[in-house]
C-alpha cells in the first residue's frame, strides 16, 4: 500500500478545512477502501502546529456523520486550536522537527494560506533542504519575489504541485510547462481567470442587478472571493495569475514592473480599511461601475476583466483589467464564476487555438485539485476498484 503523508499548513482556514474534510471523506487509511491512502501527519495554521508521524488520530478518527456538516470548517477550529501548539519561531523549525522523526523524502507539505515572506522562506527550504514536496493553492510564493526564485522552486517539476494556482484543478499550469518543456512556443494567451471577478461581470449585466457593492458582498460570502476582497478588485489576484502563467513559460516577469494592470476599481483608497469597511466603503463606486455596465450593455457589448500576455521576439507585452468585448465572444459570453483561458502558439495558431474553460475555483474545486497534485506524486500509484 502506497500511503501518502501530508501536513496541511493552514489546515483551520476555508481551503484547509474543505481539503481536510474531502481527505478524510474520501483517501482516509481507515476507510480501507482505497489503495492510495492520504495520511494526515501534520497541520498548522498562523499560531503554531501540531505534528504526530503516524497520523493526527484525532482527525482520523472524526466520525463520517460529522464529515459533511455545513458548519465543518467552525468543527475543525474548536477540534484542532487547543491542540495546535504555539511556536514562536513559527515554521521555520518545522522542517528540523519533521526530518528529526525520519521523515526527509517521505512527506508533501500543502500549503492553503494566504501567507508570504514565510511561507515563500518554508517552501524554498523544503525545495532546496529536504527531499520533501509542496503542494500550494497559495500564489504568493510564486508571484511576489523574483523570477529566479521561481525557477527554484520549481526545477524540480514532480516535487512541486501548483495546479491550484491559477485555474484551480483544470492542469492549466501543467499544461503551459508541458508546452515550455516541449519547446512548443507560446505566442498569446488571454483569458479570465478570476471565478469572483466573473460572478460580479455576470450579476452587473443583467437587467435589474443589484448595486456593485451588494453583489461583492454576496461574492464574499459564497467564499468566491480571496481571504481579503480587496485582492480581488484591485486586479491583485489576476496579477498574481497572469505572473505565474509568464513564469511557467520562462519568462522573467515582475509582477509590479511589467504588468499594465488596471483594478476593477480604483482601490488605494480603500488600502487601510479593515475587510469589514472595505466592503462597505465600496458603495461610493456603485453609480459608476452600473454605469460601465449599462453603456456596454446599450452597444450590445459588455465588460469582463481580461488578463493576456503577448509575446513578441524577447519581450512580452501582459495586460490586466476591465475591458469592454462583445457579447457573443469567447469571454463576452462567459457566465457566472466560469474561467477561460485561450491560448496560442506555433502549432495551436490563431483560430486554432488552445482553449480550456473550467468552473471558477471556490474551497471544493480547489481542494479537489490539490488531491490531484497530491496523487500525481504517488511513487507507487495503483489502480483498484473504488464504489462510486
Ligand atoms: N477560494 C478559492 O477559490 C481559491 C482558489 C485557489 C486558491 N486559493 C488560495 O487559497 C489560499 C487560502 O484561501 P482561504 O480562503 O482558505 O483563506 P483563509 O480561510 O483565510 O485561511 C487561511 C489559513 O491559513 C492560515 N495561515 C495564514 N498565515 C499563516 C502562516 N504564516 N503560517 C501558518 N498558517 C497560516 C490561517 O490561520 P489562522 O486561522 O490562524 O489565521 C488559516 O488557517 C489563498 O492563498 C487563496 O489565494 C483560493
Amino acid at each position: 500500500m502506497a500511503i501518502q503523508n501530508v501536513f496541511i499548513i493552514g489546515a483551520t482556514g476555508n481551503i484547509g478545512s474543505e481539503l481536510v474534510r474531502q481527505i478524510l471523506e474520501k483517501d482516509s487509511p481507515q476507510l480501507g477502501e482505497h489503495k492510495n491512502p492520504t495520511r494526515i501527519v501534520g497541520v498548522a495554521n498562523s499560531k503554531g502546529y501540531l505534528f504526530n508521524p503516524g497520523g493526527i488520530t484525532m482527525l482520523h478518527d472524526i466520525p463520517e456523520s460529522q464529515l459533511n456538516q455545513d458548519n465543518f470548517k467552525t468543527y475543525l477550529k474548536d477540534l484542532l486550536e487547543p491542540e495546535i501548539l504555539r511556536k514562536e519561531n513559527g515554521l521555520s523549525d518545522l522542517l528540523t522537527e519533521t526530518n528529526k522523526a525520519g521523515m526527509d523524502g517521505e512527506l508533501i507539505f500543502v500549503d492553503t494560506t494566504d501567507g508570504n515572506e514565510e511561507l515563500f522562506k518554508f517552501h524554498r527550504q523544503v525545495i532546496t533542504n529536504s527531499n520533501d514536496n509542496i503542494v500550494t493553492a497559495n500564489k504568493n510564493p510564486l508571484a511576489l519575489y523574483d523570477p529566479e526564485s521561481f525557477k527554484e522552486l520549481t526545477q524540480f517539476r514532480e516535487r512541486y504541485g501548483m495546479r491550484s494556482t491559477v485555474m484551480a484543478g483544470a492542469h492549466t499550469v501543467n499544461l503551459l510547462f508541458d508546452f515550455y518543456d516541449i519547446s512548443e512556443h507560446v505566442v498569446r494567451i488571454e483569458g479570465c481567470f478570476s471565478g469572483s471577478l466573473g460572478y460580479i461581470c455576470s450579476e452587473l449585466e443583467k437587467d435589474k442587478p443589484e448595486t456593485f457593492s451588494e453583489i461583492v458582498k454576496k461574492a464574499h460570502q459564497l467564499k468566491y472571493t480571496e481571504p481579503n476582497p480587496l485582492d480581488d478588485l484591485s486586479g491583485l489576484d489576476v496579477a498574481r495569475k497572469l505572473t505565474i502563467i509568464a513564469r511557467c513559460l520562462n519568462k522573467p516577469i515582475n509582477l509590479k514592473d511589467d504588468i499594465e494592470l488596471k483594478g476593477f476599481i480604483d482601490t488605494d483608497k480603500y488600502k487601510n480599511k479593515s475587510k469589514e469597511d472595505f466592503l462597505l466603503a465600496i458603495q461610493d463606486e456603485n453609480d459608476e461601475v452600473a454605469k460601465k455596465f449599462s453603456d456596454a450593455k446599450k452597444a450590445n457589448r459588455t465588460l469582463r476583466y481580461i488578463a493576456s500576455l503577448e509575446v513578441e521576439g524577447e519581450t512580452s507585452k501582459l495586460k490586466v483589467g476591465l475591458t469592454e468585448v462583445a457579447s457573443d465572444s469567447v469571454l463576452g459570453s462567459l457566465k457566472g464564476t466560469a474561467n477561460k483561458i485561450s491560448i496560442e502558439t506555433k502549432v495551436f495558431t490563431k483560430g486554432k487555438e488552445y482553449i480550456i474553460q473550467s468552473p471558477g475555483a471556490g474551497i471544493e474545486i480547489t481542494a479537489t485539485g490539490i488531491r490531484r497534485d497530491l496523487l500525481s506524486m504517488l511513487k507507487d500509484r495503483k489502480s483498484g476498484t473504488y464504489p462510486l
